[in-house]
């Protein structure tokens, strides 16, 4: 009877959807880790959003580790590969988290575009100065620690200890990178 309100359109989002179109469900119903379904899915979507931040963090990291140059460039092309190479391993471990919760990871740049909170770098044609692209890392940083929270809250609340402890340990890394990158502007 109350069919309404879950029932969800089988097809793709369509294409400029803002609400939430996301995972979609593996098996959600023959999963029971002791998380609510409505929980579970939450935890789900706010993790694919985090993936996407995280992923066109990571990948603007990389952008500006090829790209950087002048006085610094030495020291912030090695600075940004350590973190491009941190931040690469961390993704998988987020994308198998959503699996793990019983839904689809996102993994294509179409879905990571449509999700993320961050701009992406216009690449070989729009290169910022080195300034410009910490302050744009120190943003980058900022913003995936505020989504990361907000998934967290989310987790916290629901009792899903895994994806809590997995946050925590993302949001101490990137309130660090934040962290460094600002004082080079100081
Ligand atoms: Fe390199």
């Amino acid at each position: 009877m109350a069919k309404t309100k879950t029932a969800k359109s089988k097809k793709s989002p369509a294409a400029g959807t803002k609400t939430k179109p996301l995972t979609q469900a593996a098996s959600p119903s023959r999963i029971d880790i002791g998380i609510a379904n409505a929980d579970r899915k939450e935890i789900a979507e706010g993790l694919a959003h985090y993936l996407s931040d995280a992923f066109t963090l990571y990948l603007k990291t990389h952008n500006f580790h090829w790209n950087v140059t002048g006085p610094m460039f030495n020291s912030l092309h090695v600075m940004f590969e350590g973190q491009y190479t941190e931040q690469w391993t961390a993704l998988d471990e987020v994308a198998e988290r959503i699996r793990a919760l019983g839904y689809n990871a996102p993994g294509s740049y179409a879905e990571f575009i449509r999700l993320t909170s961050i701009r992406e770098e216009e690449g070989a044609d729009g290169v910022p100065d080195w300034k410009g692209m910490v302050q744009q890392l120190v943003s980058g940083n900022e913003a995936v620690c505020r989504t990361a929270r907000k998934v967290l809250k989310t987790a916290d609340d629901a009792g899903d200890d895994p994806s809590v402890d997995l946050l925590t340990q993302r949001l101490q890394t990137h309130e660090k990178y934040a962290w460094m990158l600002r004082s080079l502007l100081e």
